[in-house]
């Protein structure tokens, strides 16, 4: 597919009719996470079939057999092109590039990749998801710090990036105070041990006093972001939640550059009036090259201890704008005192079992792990036939590199 007839498909809004157009434009949001491409401007898709019925067949085409990303590509495009309207069945099937496809996909990944990002000391298998959304005020801190001790509560390791510079919120929604302490130059993000978990936190909050905070004003925004990214010894983790300033600013695109392997889940209220602004942050990070993975709902019907719901704020947002951007509404979390409660208090309202809150959060968590975002075992994969291949090509034996590393990464 050539870079013209590509961005044709992107001009084409995905609530539209179903389509071979709407499909393939839901497989621009499915990322291979080590080429950091989405999976149509690689040349991965080799065929799609649209039938009147809403049943739709997708060939992917990988870059090497065995690789456990195969089952994460294939549940990402089944999750993508089955959240469009009209779709009834996704049937995705797989195939085995062959050495030629596989030097273009390469190159092509290497020229997306001619700005390389800076590096960072994520590990390669930590999955980095941005919470978002287009104004401030609808939870994305509330549902960042809760669905991080969720996770948590799983035995996971979470890092909690605030990179909220000005408006930062988390050290007070975790209850956590302290000051970061540098090694080798690196920060070391706080830690708080929640359940067999591991949360590792950091933020503006950790750096500053609120007074000379406001003395970073001088400074690119971006910048700042960047040094939490690059300067910072995060240690292994399972995920990476970045709680987001509000709006579709320098930060985000400098994630985008930074991290393109990260995932935005937006969060958003329930009034449809509000989507629009939400929309915006979706289309935004699609054209960063973000992939939008799903959308929470905030602030949903509250129900009094009679049982009796309320929809204070209108209903259908979060439902709708998921549609509309063609990803999983991951979750709809009531209006409950409690959230911000345990906010105010420093424990947020997921830490406590007994809470109804918690277990809501405890669903989204699980959604996240098992499908929206799972954890993945590299070994074997691209990011190894990648390097591969820039090792042969540094030696001069560049014919050879690809081959080989069908071999070694065969099952
Ligand atoms: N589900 C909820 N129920 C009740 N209050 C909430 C809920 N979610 C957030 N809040 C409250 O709304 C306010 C804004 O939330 P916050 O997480 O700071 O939003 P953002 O980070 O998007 O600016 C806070 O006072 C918080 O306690
Ligand atoms: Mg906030």
């Amino acid at each position: 597919m050539t870079r013209s007839e590509s961005s044709a498909v992107e001009g084409t809004a995905p609530s539209g009719e179903l389509s071979e157009v709407t499909v393939r434009n839901a497989l621009r949001g499915v990322i291979d996470p080590e080429l950091g491409a989405d999976i149509v401007e690689l040349g991965m898709v080799t065929a799609v079939a649209v039938a009147e019925d809403g049943a739709v067949d997708v060939e992917v085409a990988l870059t090497v057999a065995g690789c456990p990303l195969r089952t994460q590509i294939k549940r990402d495009v089944e999750t993508r092109v089955g959240a469009l309207r009209g779709v009834r069945t996704v049937e995705v099937s797989t195939g085995v590039m062959d050495a030629e496809q596989r030097q273009a996909v390469m190159a092509r990944a290497r020229l997306l990749a001619r700005d390389p990002a800076p590096a960072t000391d994520i590990p390669h298998t930590a999955r980095v998801i941005a919470v978002a959304s287009g104004k401030g005020g609808v939870g994305k801190s509330s549902v960042t710090v809760n669905l991080a001790v969720a996770m948590a509560r799983r035995g996971l390791t979470i890092g909690v990036l605030d990179a909220d510079i000005w408006g930062f919120s988390v050290p007070r929604l975790l209850g956590m105070q302290g000051e970061v302490e540098a090694r080798d130059k690196k920060m070391v993000p706080l830690k708080r041990r929640v359940g067999d978990g591991v949360l590792r936190v950091l933020s503006m909050g950790f750096l500053a006093d609120e007074d000379s905070a406001i003395m970073w004003r001088g400074l690119i925004l971006n910048r700042a972001v960047q040094q939490f990214l690059e300067d910072v010894h995060w240690g292994d983790l399972d995920y990476l939640l970045i709680d987001m300033p509000p709006g579709t600013g320098d930060i985000q695109m400098g994630l985008a550059r930074m991290l393109p392997r990260t995932e935005v889940i937006v969060v958003t209220t329930p009034p449809v009036a509000a989507q629009k602004v939400a929309a915006r942050t979706a289309d935004m990070a699609r054209k960063g090259y973000l992939r939008v993975a799903g959308v929470i709902e905030n602030m949903s019907d509250f129900t009094c201890e009679h049982g009796t719901s309320y929809a204070l704020f209108g209903s259908g947002g979060g439902a709708r704008l998921a549609a509309d951007v063609g990803v999983p509404l991951i979750g709809q979390i009531p209006l409950h005192p409690s959230v911000a409660a345990g906010g105010d208090a420093g424990t947020p309202v997921a830490l406590d079992a007994s809470q109804p809150l918690a277990e809501v959060f405890d669903r989204i968590a699980d959604a996240v792990i098992t499908t929206i975002a799972p954890v993945v075992a590299m070994d074997g994969c691209s990011v190894r036939l990648l390097e591969q291949v820039e090792a042969a090509v540094a030696a001069g034996t560049a014919d050879d590199g690809p081959r080989q590393a069908v071999e070694t990464g065969a099952p």
